[in-house]
């Protein structure tokens, strides 16, 4: 079964159904959309196009004693027939399907099989960092395609950053007047470039790229990270900071001091009406209100932010960064809408509704605590699902293995689902970006599809020699074999520069 993800109940039957010249096509009226691509499929990967008839070779029907995501594929030599109770499910049987046919002495033929499939979690994600660099629509409508090949069924979309503010706002025009452009760029050789970078979504932009993911059945995740990585916005409006002072739109990478004052009023007024303009874009129930690294560093020394803390008798600053948080959460879910924060931006005080996307794997043990509280999660471990790290830090074994579900959970149904990060500071074009999502987003896939009782890292790897066709007809820079193994001693060095990156932040914290 040369599937990925593994379909987590299968049976091989013996010989194929042959597309021919006559191949005809039936389905029930709800799952046109996904008939329709399955036609499109075949007349481009075949040359012929199925008729449509009553009594049909390919059969798509509804059947509604299954899950929403569930489809069964039942392949003879002389029928297909796709079950689904929904379009999505039926989608799934898609892609299994397209993965499913093979040519062979220039015959199209699909191996006999019976499949019923589901996924293991009901989160599948991946992320995209556009701050750091932006890449344009098109390219966003390409990376839907492939991650919903992969069965993915949510694009987290890092949308603003130090580096950049990358969403179109009529109330506030300087965010990409200003925001959305810089002047220099970091670049590993030499400490910045002058290479300048820019570039935004329109509101029209973002609305196609919802319609196309809904079509692949993909929700779009905004995140608008606060209080910390706010860079572009304060060098749009510098008033929105502590000091008040005019920076640039950062050129350099790394965790800036310089953070939103959460002190002042008007800064709430400001983002209270930026998520206004732009929350109805988006159709998924969720929203990511960032939350993650915030050095606190200004704000014991901003009177504004000491005095928010002291008329509400907050917990320090920590707590001022909590109470900045909620106050946006609760925004969000007067929208309708589910807060989203990463695992550092969460304690004991922030709003038990809120979701913890969790990334520090040294922080595991609260973030165990949290969920067996009742806080549900999407898990992002670092060290296993950052899609930006080197291959020889993070080989595919280590993503493959990586168990999302830690042992000490006690009420597993918290955990959402994972997803995959790609943060793009050393990303700058689509031939980098394929380069560091594939093959492993195809591990990831597995983690988030494929019971764990089904995975075997060895099958997997004699799997993907048949995806990586897929790759090339797709024109996808994969990564190749050698970069696998571990390399224990690039490994190593990785792991030096990490902790010396780390204790830096923390002594910048101090
Ligand atoms: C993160 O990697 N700063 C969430
Ligand atoms: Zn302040």
């Amino acid at each position: 079964m040369n599937i990925i993800p593994l379909p987590n109940s299968y049976r091989n039957l013996p010989g194929f159904f042959f597309v021919t010249e006559n191949i005809t096509i039936n389905y029930s009226q709800e799952l046109k959309p996904t008939a329709d691509m399955l036609c499109l499929f075949l007349e481009k990967t075949t040359g012929i196009k199925p008729k449509q008839s009553q009594y049909a070779m390919i059969n798509l029907s509804l059947d509604f004693s299954l899950e929403y995501e569930q489809y069964q594929l039942f392949v003879d030599t002389l029928s297909i027939h796709l079950a689904a109770r929904t379009n999505h499910g039926a989608f799934y049987g898609l892609q299994t399907l397209k993965q499913l046919l093979t040519l062979k002495d220039g015959r199209h033929r699909i191996n006999c099989t019976f499949i019923d499939d589901r996924p293991r979690f009901s989160y599948r994600g991946f992320m995209l960092d556009v701050a750091r660099h932006f890449f344009p629509k098109n390219e966003i409508f390409r990376l839907i395609d492939l991650i919903s090949f992969h069965k993915f069924n949510v694009l987290h979309l890092h949308l603003t950053d130090d580096q950049g503010w990358r969403i179109e706002s009529e109330l506030y025009p300087r965010l990409t007047e200003i925001g959305s452009k810089r002047n220099r760029t970091s670049s590993r050789k030499r400490k910045t470039q002058d290479i300048p970078h820019q570039g935004f979504y329109t509101k029209q932009d973002l609305k196609e790229i919802v319609a196309y993911a809904k079509s692949r059945h993909i929700e779009v995740i905004p995140e608008i990270d606060m209080p910390g990585h706010m860079n572009a916005l304060i060098a749009a409006y510098p008033q929105t900071s502590c000091l008040k002072k005019e920076i640039e739109v950062r050129g350099s990478f790394g965790i800036s001091d310089i953070t939103l004052c959460p002190g002042n009023m008007d800064v709430y007024q400001m983002l209270t009406e930026i998520i206004i303009e732009i929350i109805d874009i988006f159709e998924s129930p969720y929203f990511h209100l960032g939350g993650d690294e915030v050095p606190k560093k200004h704000w014991k020394k901003c009177p504004l932010c000491q005095k928010m803390i002291k008329d509400n008798n907050l917990k320090g600053e920590n707590g001022l960064a909590t109470y900045f948080l909620n106050y946006f959460g609760e925004l969000l879910k007067a929208h309708n809408k589910i807060p989203i924060i990463w695992n550092d931006g969460v304690d004991s005080d922030t709003a038990a509704d809120t979701v913890i996307q969790h990334w520090k794997p040294f922080t595991r043990k609260k973030t165990v605590k949290e969920i067996n509280h009742g806080r549900k999660a999407i898990i992002s471990d670092f060290l296993y699902l950052y899609l930006d790290y080197p291959y020889s830090m993070t080989p595919l074994r280590k993503t493959y293995q990586f168990e999302p579900i830690d042992k000490n959970i006690r009420n597993k149904e918290n955990i959402l689902g994972v997803e995959a990060p790609l943060w793009t500071e050393w990303v700058p074009n689509q031939y980098k970006l394929d380069y560091q999502i594939f093959p492993r987003l195809a591990a990831v896939a597995e983690i988030a599809w494929t019971e764990k009782y089904n995975k075997s890292y060895e099958h997997f790897i004699n799997r993907l020699d048949s995806f990586y066709d897929y790759y090339r007809r797709m024109r996808v820079n994969y990564a190749q074999g050698k970069e696998f193994p571990p390399n224990i001693i690039k490994r190593c060095f990785n792991v030096l520069l990490w902790l010396r990156d780390e204790n830096n932040e923390l002594q910048k914290k101090k």
